[in-house]
């Protein structure tokens, strides 16, 4: 049955965030997934489910400035009560972003503030950390930042390179991003007016439990 909680999701690539988020869905439905590559193995993903989806290339509309556009009014089209960023790899305009904010959220594979941007499990390691993990947090203007929501922890073994620590890391998002996203849409975590997030004391209890760390600008 379609719960009331939509969500629209935005991905590039092989969808493996995405495909988690629709299995583990308890409290939201997602109702379309959005495509900046016509071929990502993602949609496919999406079109087996039953989920509809759209996709626009920037070879056919023309430029950046008007994929982008398509992609914004595609996923704004259902007034979704929440877009997830799902391994989406186009840096999001400014202007959508403010007009948007507290209504978009992204995963990240770092803890951060730690190693924003590409090749965050190289970085990681080069840098001898013990310590990696997977950030969710709701979007800002600058690349990969704004208030963090939930994070997950994973240790970095000697040998570990960047594609086995990849690999190790991909199943900590895939347990911490739909338990975000079911946080989310039964009210139990919100964004307040002065950007903090706040959570009810049985999230609180819930993250504990599941091992995540939770914003420490909490009330
Ligand atoms: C995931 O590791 C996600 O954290 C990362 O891309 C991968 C997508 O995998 N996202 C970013 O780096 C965003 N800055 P998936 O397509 O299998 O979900």
């Amino acid at each position: 049955m379609a719960k009331d909680f939509s969500v629209v999701v935005l991905l590039s690539g092989r969808g493996s965030n995405f495909e988690s988020l629709a299995e583990q869905a308890e409290h939201f439905s997602i109702t379309k997934v959005i495509s900046n590559k016509v071929k990502a193995l993602g949609l496919r993903k999406a079109s087996s489910l039953g989920i509809p989806i759209d996709a626009f290339s920037q070879k056919e509309l023309g430029s950046v400035l008007a994929q982008k556009e398509a992609i914004y009014s595609s996923a704004l089209e259902s007034s979704p009560d929440l877009i997830v960023l799902a391994g989406y790899m186009q840096i999001l305009e400014p202007d959508f972003v403010t007009k948007n904010f507290g209504k978009v959220i992204n995963i990240h594979p770092s803890l951060l503030p730690k190693y924003p941007g590409l090749d965050t499990h190289k970085r990681a390691i080069d840098n001898g950390d013990t310590l990696h993990g997977c950030s969710v947090h709701f979007v800002d203007v600058e690349v990969d930042t704004g208030p963090v929501i939930a994070q997950a922890t994973c240790a970095i073994e000697p040998g570990d390179t960047p594609d086995s620590l990849s690999q190790k890391l991909l199943t900590f998002e895939h347990k911490l991003y739909p338990w975000c996203v079911n946080q989310i849409a039964a009210g139990e975590i919100s964004l307040g007016l002065d950007r903090k997030v706040s959570y009810s004391p049985a999230s609180r209890q819930s993250a504990k439990e599941n091992g995540f760390l939770v914003s420490l600008d909490v009330a």
